[in-house]
């Protein structure tokens, strides 16, 4: 099977379980606002990277899906709030009409603090044992709060920060989470634990750096969202400051550094998958 496909077949399979994790009976427009965001389009690589974390640490998809779930329910949440005017200002989002243009912007940013908040739910209500759930939720807390995704909002406004510590805290912080929750999900010793931090880390970083480059160099179509942005608003970037040569020289580089992290890990079922996920995500052109 090539990447390409087994990528397909686990985004069918989490698109398949997503939608019973929302919750009944939403007043007004709020259902329609969240289901909106959530249930179409985006690469799911975050739920896609806790499933795999999960089978690479002998745990089953069963273990792991609600804490994949709410993973992409946070990420969906602050893709919606960073497209607001007061933040990015951009209009469009995994091919549609951003939240705010369609629901207005009372109602994105409910949708958004609703997907937040029912994220947490999914996991309190998740059969898993009430240790691993606790862990679970710290994770995800840590990663998408003030020490890290919203801090890194925070800095990505403000300009004024170290680059690659912004990227850390923004984007870095809840791809990490991502795969640890997996880990955590599957009863991880801390040998795996260890090595799949590590190999997030550089990920994360590498997630980023194409971002950026799609940002400047892709198009609409091929994003499914705006372009130009970080330009328009006037941020740096690596590639505003090195250029995109250099800066897909470095996500190759930190697409070897993951793969280098999960070595110790050779041999576990799915290890090859995030090896070629990573470098994946290396070349993306979405
Ligand atoms: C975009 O994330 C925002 C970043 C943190 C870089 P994705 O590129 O994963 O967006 P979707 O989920 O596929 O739409
Ligand atoms: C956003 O970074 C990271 C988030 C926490 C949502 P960007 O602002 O570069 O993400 P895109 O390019 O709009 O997806
Ligand atoms: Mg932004
Ligand atoms: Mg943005
Ligand atoms: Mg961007």
């Amino acid at each position: 099977m090539t990447f390409e496909s087994w990528l397909e077949q686990r985004q069918r399979f989490f698109n398949g379980h997503l939608a019973r994790f929302l919750p009944d009976n939403c007043p007004g427009q709020l259902a329609e606002a969240m289901e909106y965001s959530l249930l179409d389009g985006g690469k799911r690589l975050r739920p896609i990277l806790t499933l795999t974390a999960a089978g690479v640490c002998g745990g089953r998809d069963e273990d792991a899906i609600a804490a994949a779930v709410a993973v992409e329910m946070i990420h969906t949440y602050s893709l919606i709030h960073d497209d607001l005017p007061a933040m990015d200002d951009d209009d469009l989002r995994r091919g549609r009409p951003t939240s705010h243009k369609v629901f207005g912007e009372a109602l994105a940013i409910l949708a958004g603090d609703a997907l937040l908040t029912q994220a947490f739910a999914v996991v309190a209500q998740s059969h898993l044992p009430g240790e691993i759930v606790a862990d679970i939720v710290r994770e995800l807390a840590v990663s998408a709060g003030p020490q890290g995704m919203v801090g890194g909002q925070v800095l990505d406004i403000a300009g004024t920060a170290e680059l690659q510590e912004m990227y850390r805290l923004k984007t870095g912080a809840l791809i990490r989470s991502s795969v640890r929750i997996g880990a955590v999900a599957a009863r991880a010793d801390a040998q795996q634990l260890g090595a799949l931090s590590r190999y997030a880390d550089a990920l994360g970083f590498c997630y980023q750096l194409t971002d950026d480059i799609l940002d400047a160099c892709g198009t609409r179509e091929q994003t499914g969202k705006t372009v130009g942005t970080d330009a328009r608003l006037g941020k740096d970037t690596f590639v505003s400051l090195h250029g995109e040569e250099k800066v897909s020289e470095m996500a190759a580089r930190q697409a070897v550094e993951a793969e280098l992290a999960l070595k110790e890990l050779a041999g576990q079922p799915g290890v090859d998958k995030l090896v070629e996920l990573v470098h994946y995500v290396s070349r993306r052109k979405n």
